[in-house]
């Protein structure tokens, strides 16, 4: 992923045929990476078609089989926050968590046990990767971000309003946007465009369940059809692994019961949403709702 990189770091890679898979958030997680893997094969999806929107390593307990078995199978990832700051080696993860907060004390000590865990080649890769990744597919073109355009742990979530997201979607100059980072997965038609975002592979999306999540982007008839798809695996090996290698063991409960530890950037509405399970289910994105379509 590092050839052809613009100076700003973009890839492009050029234009797909769909399916796309799209995952991120893996966060060293190996088992529910492993079983995401095995989904992306039962699907017959290739790497080649795959997207990954970056935090590769982070509270799970296998940082370095994650990067390594992502790396091996090829697909195309974004630099989340993680990677930046491992390649920075800098002193804590980056979330962009207020000082004191939980989130905050819980990152520097998984932060501290993910750094620890890494070779320096691995971190040199991560500084290596694309802030940005774009692609086009049945003629839309779509950009595959961390958090925002700019800012890469910028929090988007759900209830962001519209106008940020649509502001966001301008800063890249495509259709549609395949976002990370806010570990809930939600997909929104903003003023015709796309806001995507599938989830983490790595831990549960706060609905009280312990299923991870990815997305599926399929052209068919007219559009593209956005499917959020759940997926089970060996939770409880991934948290005995994090118990017994210094990762918090808040984070290794979070896996079993779906809860995050800490949500102090959870914005009210999905505070409120928090234990809720989600329905897994699709969203069509028709191109006639493009402002530019012609069609
Ligand atoms: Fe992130």
């Amino acid at each position: 992923m590092q050839q052809g990189l613009t100076p700003d770091r973009i890839a492009d890679l050029g234009a797909l045929d769909g399916p796309v898979l799209v995952f991120g958030g893996t966060y060293g997680n190996l088992e529910a990476t492993q079983a995401f893997l095995a989904a992306a094969r039962g699907l017959g999806i290739a790497a080649g078609n795959t997207i990954c929107t970056g935090d590769v390593v982070a509270y799970g307990a296998d940082p370095q089989a994650v990067s390594d078995l992502l790396r091996e199978w090829g697909c195309a990832i974004v630099m989340g926050n993680c990677e930046e700051a491992l390649a920075a080696e800098a002193a804590d993860c980056g979330c962009g968590f207020d000082e004191g907060s939980a989130c905050a004390a819980l990152s520097a000590q998984w932060f501290a046990a993910t750094r620890r865990d890494l070779d320096p080649a691995t971190k040199r890769w991560m500084g290596g990767l694309p802030r940005r990744i774009v692609f086009t597919l049945v003629g839309r073109r779509i950009a595959a971000i961390h958090g925002g355009a700019a800012q890469i742990n910028r929090f988007v979530f759900p209830s962001t309003p519209a106008a940020d997201k649509a502001a966001e979607i301008d800063a890249t100059g495509t259709d549609g946007v395949i976002a990370g980072h806010c570990g809930i997965p939600f997909s929104e038609i903003v003023g015709g465009r796309l806001w995507h975002n599938s989830g983490a592979i790595g831990m549960p999306a706060n609905d009280g369940t312990a299923r991870v999540w990815y997305a599926l982007l399929s052209p068919v008839r007219g559009g593209i059809e956005v499917t959020h798809r759940a997926l089970d695996y060996d939770h409880r090996g991934a948290a005995a692994k994090m118990r017994a290698r210094g990762y918090p063991a808040s984070y290794a409960d979070a896996l079993g019961s779906g809860l995050w530890p800490s949500c102090d950037v959870l914005p009210a509405a999905e505070l409120a949403e928090r234990g809720r399970a989600l329905i897994p289910g699709s969203m069509f994105w028709p191109f006639a709702a493009l402002p530019q379509a012609a069609e």
